[in-house]
């Protein structure tokens, strides 16, 4: 049997969709109807490794012994790393372990064999160094990364019964470390990327913010002079998973408690945390997700008079205090789809249906001199496998050629600082490519240096334009 997977590795949850033979999707899990927590604990003494649902099961158990990695996905990619258990620990090996306990469940499920390999969703706006973080936590886990989709883009995919009638819909999956933003337009099945919009911040941000809110109530209550950032590590990380409850808890109720057994010196402690309170307090993190969406309509040049629906995703937009503004002030269509947080998984299988056929939704050039765009890579074209050369002149008596990257609408994307003569009309090549991990690469050099001027500039995460599966998949029963 055929079977194409996709994995959306989230900052709190990760989820596997398969597609047998092309027709049938089946998401896999542990027992639970929710998906995988990206939950890895490491004990510091024996190196002993819990992912999952067992990590989460013991979490607050063996905070004190172990290091609790909560939101791994933060840290892609950055030069950091843990001595535990005689062994060095990158986020990339410890991204590896979520990696394993999908490749578990998947094999539990006798009969489907193993994954090897996935189309992988990851943010808006994943840098390159972080796509080749995860490329390696999966290879180490056994899974060739075949393809990347922004987590946006792929919800829509798995809703589009719900989304077909309109032309322009937006995507909003707010998740645990960020939200991400996708404007769609649905030609007939084609769905192209129209803008693109991320902003790092997430339910983590939230919990750590009631969880510092807290701490002062704590504090304010039985003075012991020690703010949050000097708790110790693992009293912390049991007041933000108190936090983290209270903060779903309160999406339906108007009051909840925050309680620990023991919070280091202050002994027992108990919070109680209403929704006017929550409401005030995350203010700030509301506005600033709606302006992440107002700012990317403004990119698409629509607004929600025409815009047709949104699509609401990610465990973050169940907020109480969000929803409710929401409902105020966008005056569209919104859709939240059940069980959305498969939707991102469902998609990115989806997709490794039709891997290979992306084309790009928007043109990336340079500005000229007069002011005017240059599109390097045009809109509608199919970039995989290819690399091509354009050439400039240089019209000013300048020693650097300063290339400005945009796309057709105007907006800048980055900056190269060209090493030239500076002679009238000398001959600047950019060398375009696209790479495995979906990172265009510019290579800019005056065609008078040698190889060792040239520049690079990257562009992580183009728009695309993908193409709906032709059939249409059944959902069967979940795999456990
Ligand atoms: N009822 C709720 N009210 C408020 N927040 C919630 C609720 N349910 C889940 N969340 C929050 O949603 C977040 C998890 O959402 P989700 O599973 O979509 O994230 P993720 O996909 O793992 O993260 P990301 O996409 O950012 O990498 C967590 O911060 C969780 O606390
Ligand atoms: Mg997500």
């Amino acid at each position: 049997m055929k079977i194409d997977f996709g994995i959306d590795f989230g900052t709190t949850n990760s989820a596997c969709v398969g597609i047998l033979d092309g027709k049938r999707a089946i998401r896999y899990t542990d027992g639970y109807t929710a998906p995988f927590p990206s939950l890895v604990i490491i004990d510091k003494l024996t190196g002993e490794v819990l992912s999952g649902r067992e990590a989460w099961n013991k979490r607050q158990q063996l905070s004190e012994s172990c290091e609790v990695f909560s939101s791994i996905k933060s840290w892609l990619g950055e030069n950091i790393q843990w001595n535990l258990g005689g062994k060095v620990w990158t986020p990339e090996m410890i991204a590896a372990e979520i990696f394993k306990g999908l490749v578990k469940q998947v094999s539990d499920k006798s009969g489907d064999g193993l994954i090897q390999s996935a189309v992988v969703a990851v943010p808006v706006d994943f840098s390159a160094e972080k796509r080749q973080a995860l490329r390696y936590a999966a290879k180490t886990a056994g899974i060739t990364i075949t393809s990347f989709v922004s987590e946006s883009t792929a919800a829509i995919f798995h809703n589009f019964d719900k989304v077909k009638s309109y032309s322009k819909v937006a995507v909003f999956d707010w998740g645990g470390g960020t939200l991400d933003i996708s404007i769609l337009e649905n030609n007939k099945g084609s769905i192209r990327e129209v803008s693109v919009g991320n902003e790092m911040l997430g339910g983590d941000d939230i919990d750590s913010k009631l969880a510092r809110w807290a701490h002062n109530q704590i504090e304010r209550a039985n003075p012991r002079g020690v703010s949050f950032e000097d708790m110790p590590a693992s009293f912390r990380d049991r007041l933000i998973a108190q936090c983290e409850t209270a903060k779903r808890d309160l999406s339906v109720m108007d009051l909840v408690d925050v309680r620990l057994n023991k919070y280091g010196d202050y002994g027992p402690v108990k919070v109680a945390i209403d929704n006017d309170t929550f409401t005030a307090l995350i203010e700030p993190e509301v506005l600033r997700a709606m302006d992440c969406m107002n700012a990317t309509l403004e990119q698409a040049k629509i607004n929600f008079d025409n815009l047709g629906c949104i699509l609401l995703v990610g465990g973050s937009i169940n907020l109480r205090p969000f929803i409710e503004r929401v409902e105020q002030e966008w005056n569209c269509h919104k859709i939240f789809p059940d069980a959305s947080e498969w939707s991102v998984a469902y998609g990115a299988a989806e997709l490794s249906l039709t891997e290979g056929s992306y084309i790009m939704s928007e043109s990336v050039g340079v500005i000229l001199s007069d002011g005017g765009f240059y599109p390097i890579i045009k809109n509608g074209e199919s970039m995989r496998g290819n690399e091509f050369t354009a050439s400039f002149a240089l019209v000013e008596d300048s020693d650097t050629a300063n290339l400005i990257f945009a796309n057709e609408n105007g907006k800048i994307l980055g900056y190269a600082h060209v090493p030239s003569f500076g002679f009238f009309k000398e001959q600047i090549d950019i060398t375009v490519s696209l790479d495995q991990d979906m990172v265009i690469h510019f290579k800019a050099k005056s065609k008078n240096r040698s190889d060792k001027y040239h520049v690079l500039w990257s562009y992580p995460g183009p728009k695309m334009t993908y193409k709906l599966p032709d059939s249409s998949i059944e959902v069967i029963t979940d795999a456990s």
